[in-house]
């Protein structure tokens, strides 16, 4: 079915009229622009904290204690945990920043969600680059961590808003490009900065994130509010003005009918926290913590963060790593162009399925290459082209993840939960994200020391158990409605169990009223999803 479009029992063919207007791009290009203050901070930390004039003026016993450590093992690297709670001290505040993040995006709007986290990532960028002792530095880190919590809490959500159903995973991907070109920057900076003589590259690096935070800063003034948001606060007319203008006809009655029922019962809804815990949202829940703790035990993070120490722990010289670390951004921006091109065709699942079996692949290679040279004593030497091989399979590997859970890993929590819930679950993604990115950030230095190789087959585990995951139970979100995805729960094998034919019954009842589609309130027994695969609903009784 070209496009995409998801039929129910009724025989009721979902798919709205309208089409991809410029404005709807520009908007999604401007509000995307806020992976840039994320992906800049992945990529800058690294390199500052490895830049000698750094350490000794901020962390002077971590410096003298790097200087004396003569060990030759090559998995046992001097690991300092104060510079790494340093560096990490971000993402727990981007963990509890995103919670407060919630209420402003479903009270006041997405974009002023967007504004908030380009201002304090703002102040933040300024504190860092004119930072004089090291509390300036932390309260400055805070800051920069409450603007990543408040900008990937609104962003993913306002794109899968504002996007028509069958281009929506290539407007919402417009987010991970932004952050792989948020790294890539990042990095090429630290490569320039680190050679300035005079020891002040590293104010340059930090303060130079007032750029991506001006941006998003500058760029959410201008944006309009999603038509979902302005129904949600009671600004219909608006919505309705809005919905036009971004579908680019005046044939918007289904659909403004689909997101006013949406809000109706959301209306129901007082307390998405508690209600979030409710049986039937329990799919989305399971989702919404899984996906982001899978997206970080791929392991992508250990090369984000440490490809400059990971390549000169494989004998690069220190410029060479740097360079490598350059060629693996590049990888990681173009194949993320990859999935903006096939996720709305192929969809979610099969990008899902084949990334997860590339990255096993060479997590299973790169594993073995290294273990064949450095066994379990962690001495000895790569030749060039042995090197190059381990770089080569390093970059296969982040070309897997680039267009599968890079993208899907912000993509597919933000199109599956029904508005009353939208919020809330939007920030259990973020936090749980952020507490895993912080989880590794820390640990990867002593994980390398005890698990040695075997790091790799550790990662290569986790990719395993996430494949089979999706290929059981993620089903295929691609074209369905935001605001219809609850058919797909409840026409799925396993969740299914969790939805009762009344909890659509709900939505149902309430398009009736609306005057809209006059066989809706039969409860779907059959769905036709985007691929041509037709699945049997579950039971209409639920099964307990
Ligand atoms: C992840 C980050 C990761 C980045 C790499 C994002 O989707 O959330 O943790 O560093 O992709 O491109």
């Amino acid at each position: 079915m070209a496009g995409g479009a998801f039929v129910n029992a009724g025989g009721d063919r979902i798919e709205y009229p309208g089409k991809m207007t410029l404005f709807v791009f520009l908007t999604c290009l401007v509000a995307a622009t806020g992976g840039l203050i994320f992906g800049y901070d992945i990529g800058i930390s690294g390199g500052v904290t490895s830049m000698d004039s750094f350490l000794s003026k901020f962390f002077p016993s971590v410096y003298r204690k790097e200087k004396e450590d003569t060990s030759t093992n090559q998995y046992c690297k001097f690991d300092s945990q104060l510079l790494t709670t340093f560096t990490s001290s971000l993402y727990l505040a981007a963990l509890i920043a995103s919670f407060f993040a919630s209420t402003v995006t479903r009270m006041l709007g997405r974009k002023w969600s967007m504004f908030g986290g380009g201002i304090t990532f703002l102040v933040g960028a300024a504190l860092n680059g004119a930072a004089k002792d090291v509390a300036m530095l932390i309260v400055g880190r805070i800051l920069l961590g409450i603007g990543v919590g408040f900008a990937n809490q609104s962003v993913p959500v306002y794109l899968s808003e504002m996007a028509p159903a069958k281009l929506r995973g290539m407007l919402n991907i417009g987010f991970q490009l932004m952050i792989t070109i948020g790294i890539l920057a990042a990095n090429l900076i630290n490569y320039g900065t680190a050679k300035i003589k005079g020891g002040w590259g590293w104010r340059v690096s930090l303060a130079l994130a007032a750029v991506p935070a001006g941006i998003i800063t500058l760029g959410s003034l201008f944006l309009p509010d999603t038509p979902n948001s302005l129904i949600e606060r009671g600004h219909d007319d608006k919505a309705r003005t809005m919905l036009c203008r971004i579908r680019g006809t005046a044939d918007i009655h289904d659909e403004y009918a689909d997101l006013k029922a949406a809000s109706e019962e959301s209306k129901t809804v007082k307390h998405p926290w508690r209600n979030i815990t409710h049986r039937r949202y329990r799919p989305q829940l399971i989702m919404a913590i899984l996906i982001p703790f899978f997206q970080q035990v791929t392991g992508i993070n250990v090369i984000m963060f440490y490809a400059p120490v990971l390549f000169k722990t494989l004998g690069f010289g220190s410029d060479a790593s740097l360079m490598s670390a350059i060629i693996t951004g590049l990888v990681n921006v173009f194949a993320t162009v990859v999935s903006i091109f096939t996720v709305d065709r192929l969809g979610r699942r099969k990008l899902f399925l084949q990334g997860g079996c590339q990255m096993l692949a060479c997590q299973i290679i790169i594993g073995t290459l290294i273990a064949i040279k450095f066994g379990t004593s962690g001495q000895g030497h790569f030749s060039h082209t042995y090197a190059g091989a381990i770089v080569a399979f390093i970059c296969i590997y982040v070309a897997g993840f680039a267009w599968s859970w890079g993208p899907l890993g912000w993509l597919v929590p933000s199109e599956i939960f029904p508005l009353e819930i939208r919020s809330a679950g939007q920030s259990i993604t973020v936090s749980v994200n952020m507490l895993f990115t912080f989880i590794i950030a820390q640990a990867f230095l002593a994980l390398l020391c005890r698990l040695k190789f075997g790091l790799f087959y550790f990662f290569g585990f986790w990719v395993l158990v996430m494949t089979f995951f999706i290929a059981f139970f993620l089903p295929e979100t691609k074209g369905v409605p935001i605001e219809e995805m609850a058919h797909v729960w409840r026409g799925h094998w396993f969740w299914g169990r969790f939805i009762t034919d009344e909890d659509i019954h709900v939505r149902s009842k309430l398009e009736m009223t609306d005057g809209k589609k006059g066989t809706a309130a039969a409860a779907p027994t059959k769905l036709e999803m985007t691929d041509g695969k037709k699945g049997a609903a579950a039971a209409p009784t639920a099964t307990v």
